[in-house]
């Protein structure tokens, strides 16, 4: 029987990343471009496959443009620092993570932007109408997240941003959907109730079964044997165990 130790996995779709959360140094991941017309954004490879074919279903591709995709945490300090020069501390506070910080680091978020002749690089616009409307209504069928939803500002620590999405994958995205939780939550509620009891998410065509492996503990892997198996570490030292039936 293999054996997973929590604490040791800090990469997969459901990394946390934040002001409490920074990202340990590490190498960049596998990239590629969503976008084969703005082949200078970039996001982690599966990640970025999933924006091209939800882009590609909903007839996107150019009318939706990604703007900022992977960072490094040189890019992200210039950023910081540029916003600052230009528009002082609480505007960067509220828009750009701290270097070291940002999740635009793991590949894994985005900025996109309903084309036009000028873009704003820090707030892009991506309205709820037209073909973005249809993006964030299929969003979550591709495994993206809205992640820095209104209300939310006091979770997350950033301000609304309606252009931002985050790779989390399924079923991990419709569950936050359709629960109206932002990742920091979700992670919460699987850490305080789904450890020995699993978070069952019936879609159409699956039944997911989610646990989580708090830090530190050494044991069986969870659904082993069961089903095709996605482990996910979160960056708070434990791991999210996914099972598909
Ligand atoms: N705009 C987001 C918070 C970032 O800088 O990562
Ligand atoms: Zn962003």
């Amino acid at each position: 029987m293999s054996s997973v130790q929590a604490g040791r996995t800090v990469t997969g779709p459901l990394v946390l990343v934040n002001a409490d959360h920074p990202l340990s140094p590490a190498p960049p991941p596998d990239l590629l471009p969503p976008d084969p017309l703005r082949p200078e954004v970039l996001m982690e490879r599966r990640a970025s496959h999933l924006l091209r074919a939800c882009l590609q279903s909903i007839g996107g591709l150019g009318a939706i443009l990604p703007v900022s995709g992977w960072r490094s945490r040189e890019e992200q300090q210039a950023i910081w620092d540029d916003t600052m020069a230009r528009e002082g501390a609480e505007f960067t506070h509220s828009y750009v993570a701290r270097p070291g910080c940002s999740e635009h680091q793991t590949g894994l978020a985005v900025d996109l932007a309903q084309a036009a002749p000028h873009i704003d690089f820090i707030r892009p616009h991506f309205p709820h109408t037209g073909v973005c409307g249809t993006f964030r209504r299929r969003a979550a069928d591709y495994g993206f997240i809205e992640r820095y939803p209104a209300g939310k500002e006091a979770v997350t620590g950033i301000a609304h941003e309606p252009w931002h999405f985050r790779y989390v994958g399924v079923p991990h995205a419709g569950i936050m959907a359709s629960r109206g939780l932002v990742l920091e939550e979700y992670l919460a509620l699987l850490r305080e109730e789904h450890v020995e009891r699993p978070l069952t998410y019936r879609s159409d065509f699956r039944t997911f079964q989610i646990r989580y492996c708090p830090a530190g503990e050494l044991g069986p892997v969870p659904f082993e044997g069961e089903g095709y198996r996605q482990i996910s570490g979160d960056n708070c030292g434990g791991l999210v165990v996914t099972i598909w039936r």
